[in-house]
């Protein structure tokens, strides 16, 4: 099934029943204190930025009343569930970070293959209101707009396994990075209890591996800093 996400209109804040805020609470309340343990220190500082509310669903105002002072993204929301990526990449070209509309059910709470809002949200959207993070979210729209379709399948590969499911090392330790973890509970844990291979992050490790949705990672890889994952991005990008 073929959908399109409208390129012109802003999407509005709209209303969610009380189960779903009560879903948004139950996951909120249980990804905090793994957050709180595991996530990379990047997190730390943009999920106190942010400020979430606990109890309900924030709405795009309170969003982007938190992210535009600090960078020159905002959030927009979208009933779009899955759709091809151009639509996506041209969004992000214009620094406009998609929400969908759509929240796991209950029966989903450890692992959603669809991204939901929960992740969209609580995953990503603390990074959003770090300047050095988004410059790393901006390196990725250009390179796949001009890219070629084999060179688009490695950008989409080299952004899962960054900005979705990447750990970074922290003063010697592994910390998550990736947006797909943090939100995740079941796939933190299982990646934390060294179930899944870590491999270093570079160009030539990453590509050949492909994408898994319907399950957990079989290979993850890590870094050393965003900077140091911007300089390995750049070499490619640079070369499309
Ligand atoms: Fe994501």
């Amino acid at each position: 099934m073929e959908t399109k996400i409208d390129e012109t209109s802003e999407y509005q804040d709209i209303e969610f029943n009380p189960d779903q805020h009560a879903i948004w609470r139950t996951l909120f309340q249980r990804q905090l204190p793994e957050v709180e343990k595991y996530a990379c220190s990047d997190f730390h500082q943009g999920f106190k930025t942010l400020q979430l509310p606990e109890d309900h669903i924030p709405t795009i105002a309170h969003l982007n009343a938190q992210i535009t002072p600090h960078t020159p993204w905002k959030t927009v929301r979208t009933d779009v569930r899955y759709t091809d990526a151009v639509p996506w990449y041209n969004h992000f070209a214009r620094r406009e970070f998609l929400i969908t509309n759509y929240l796991r059910s209950r029966d989903e709470l450890d692992f959603t293959p669809e991204p939901d809002m929960f992740h969209d949200i609580f995953g990503h959207l603390p990074y959003m209101t770090l300047p050095h993070y988004t410059a790393l979210q901006d390196m990725f729209a250009p390179a796949f707009l001009r890219a070629n379709d084999e060179q688009r399948v490695n950008i989409k590969r080299l952004a899962w396994y960054s900005t979705e499911f990447g750990l970074i090392r922290e003063d010697g330790e592994l910390k998550i990075f990736g947006t797909g973890l943090i939100s995740s509970y079941g796939e933190m844990e299982h990646v934390l209890a060294g179930k899944t291979p870590i491999k270093s992050f570079t160009i030539k490790n990453v590509i050949e591996i492909p994408k898994t949705i319907f399950n957990y990672n079989p290979v993850l890889f890590e870094f050393d800093s965003i900077d140091a994952l911007k300089t390995e991005l750049k070499s490619y990008f640079d070369s499309i």
